[in-house]
């Protein structure tokens, strides 16, 4: 007879590659279509576009940044992994906490408390630098976030270079 047991630690893997799919994949529409689309046209037209996208797109962000990080901390804890920090070899795992940081200090801190306001007065007088910082710096955060779950996935199962 089989017995079902629960594997807590496959469940976890599962949110934390889940949460990773909907922000990262999030990440990377935001950046190659709708920037792009914002900036075809009427710079003041594509402002109203991006801020309406990504007012809605940073909520969903906040959540599953939220579940990728206490899920990547559990799977931490439970491969009591710590000491990853220490090694070079284990670069993806720094690149995951980095990714993780950069993100929840932008949506948590820095967008809302500062961001907002200074890109919103910036925009009335140069809407169209704003939408190419903007644009620059998502190419920034998205080329980060593919290294890091590359990183990830090919180092967590041996990896396709071995130092
Ligand atoms: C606080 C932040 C994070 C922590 C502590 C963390 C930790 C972990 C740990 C411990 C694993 C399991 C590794 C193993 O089985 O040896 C893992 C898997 C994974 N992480 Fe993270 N992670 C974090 C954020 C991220 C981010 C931001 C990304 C992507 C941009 C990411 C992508 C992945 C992927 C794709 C896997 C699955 C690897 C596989 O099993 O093939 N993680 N994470």
């Amino acid at each position: 007879m089989t017995t079902m047991s629960f594997n807590d630690f496959a469940a976890a893997r599962l949110l934390h590659v889940l949460a990773i799919v909907l922000w990262i994949g999030g990440v990377a529409m935001v950046t190659t279509v709708i920037l792009p689309a914002a900036r075809r046209g009427p710079a003041d037209r594509g402002i109203a576009l991006f801020e309406a996208v990504e007012r809605r797109f940073a909520r969903q962000a906040r959540l599953t940044t939220l579940l990728a990080g206490v899920s990547g901390f559990y799977l931490t804890y439970r491969l009591q992994a710590w000491d990853r920090f220490l090694e070079p070899t284990y670069w993806w795992m720094h690149a995951m906490v980095l990714v993780w940081g950069i993100f929840t200090l932008m949506l948590f801190v820095l967008e809302p408390l500062v961001l907002h306001r200074h890109f919103q007065r910036r925009a009335e007088a140069d809407p169209q630098g704003v939408l190419r910082i903007m644009q620059r710096a998502h190419w920034v955060l998205l080329a980060l976030s593919l290294i890091a779950a590359a990183g990830a996935v090919a180092g967590s199962h041996g990896g396709i270079l071995d130092f």
